[in-house]
């Protein structure tokens, strides 16, 4: 965790900014000192980011804003440059999910995955870099991805592509954008306790319990410990990473289960 003030005078966009991690993430660049643009589809959880922000003595921006859309993410960066003048830190955050045979996923359900992941982040990143460029002086992109981005993730064909194009995206920026002094980077959760996902992903406690088992951790990831690496690699701190993917996940996407009862534990719980 940094200290308070570490990101005094910078400002942070974070898409969906309304919820679960989107939020933590907002939430920590603001204790840090940053003023925070929350974007996202539904107003209502905006504005309570920003309240809660504003309410801790912050700064900070709800803007409506779906990413699929050009338009919509010109005219949120535009907001931040009205607001704070300027945009130091975009966090690709915004994702849609759902669990789906790969053989009964719909064009369309394909597309609204892809695009909110994919094609939102690269928007945003265009739009963001284009300000960051202009206005000089560097700044930071992260990314949002999931570890099946490198090892396929069956019953989530659209996110596990979408966020392999991510990394690629991310890996192509940090070169390109690097004499401006833009970093590119990615963090890597593993499964967060937020209510998002949950929905998703693990929509029973049964359900819940059977994915907190198979980190070997033995748990669910915290939004504040999430927070805590993705404010960091957006800092100071962070000057001469990029191109690079943390990963936070208490070893969940290096459990492998074949060899586990020679050590007398039991596979998956
Ligand atoms: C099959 C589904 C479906 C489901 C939607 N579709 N849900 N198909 N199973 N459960 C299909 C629809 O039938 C439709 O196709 C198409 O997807 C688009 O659906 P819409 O509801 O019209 O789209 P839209 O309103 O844009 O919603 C997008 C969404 C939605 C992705 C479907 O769930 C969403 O916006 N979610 C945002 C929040 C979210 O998902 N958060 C979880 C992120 S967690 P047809 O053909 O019928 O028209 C995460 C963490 C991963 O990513 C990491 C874990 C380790």
């Amino acid at each position: 965790m940094l200290a308070e003030g570490t990101l005094e005078g910078k400002v942070a966009v974070v898409t969906g900014g309304g919820s679960g991690l989107g939020r933590a993430f907002a939430l920590e660049f603001a204790r840090l000192g940053a003023g925070v643009v929350v974007a996202g589809r539904r107003p209502e959880p905006l504005e309570e980011t920003a309240g809660l922000i504003e309410g801790a003595g912050g700064q900070a921006l709800a803007q409506p804003t779906d990413v699929r859309v050009p338009e919509q993410v010109d005219a949120l960066v535009a907001a931040a440059v009205e607001k704070f003048s300027r945009v130091d830190v975009l966090v690709n955050n915004a994702a849609g999910n759902f669990v789906v045979k790969a053989e009964d996923l719909s064009p369309n359900g394909w597309r609204a995955v892809v695009s909110i992941v994919l094609d939102g982040s690269f928007l945003c990143s265009r739009a963001a870099g284009r300000q960051m460029i202009e206005q000089g002086g560097g700044g930071a992109i992260l990314s949002v991805i999931a570890s099946y981005a490198w090892t396929g993730g069956p019953g989530t064909i659209h996110s596990a592509a979408a966020k392999a194009g991510i990394v690629a995206m991310t890996r192509t920026l940090a070169v390109e954008w690097a004499p401006h002094g833009i970093r590119a980077n990615c963090i890597c959760p593993g499964p967060a306790d937020t209510e998002g996902a949950g929905q998703a992903l693990w929509p029973t406690d049964e359900d819940r319990k059977r994915v907190a088992a198979t980190v070997p951790a033995g748990r669910l990831a915290t939004p504040e410990e999430v927070a805590w690496w993705a404010t960091a690699l957006c800092s100071p701190y962070a000057d001469y990473i990029t191109g690079e993917t943390l990963t936070i996940d208490g070893g969940h996407w290096l459990e492998q289960e074949s060899y586990l009862p020679a050590l007398g534990k039991t596979p998956r719980g």
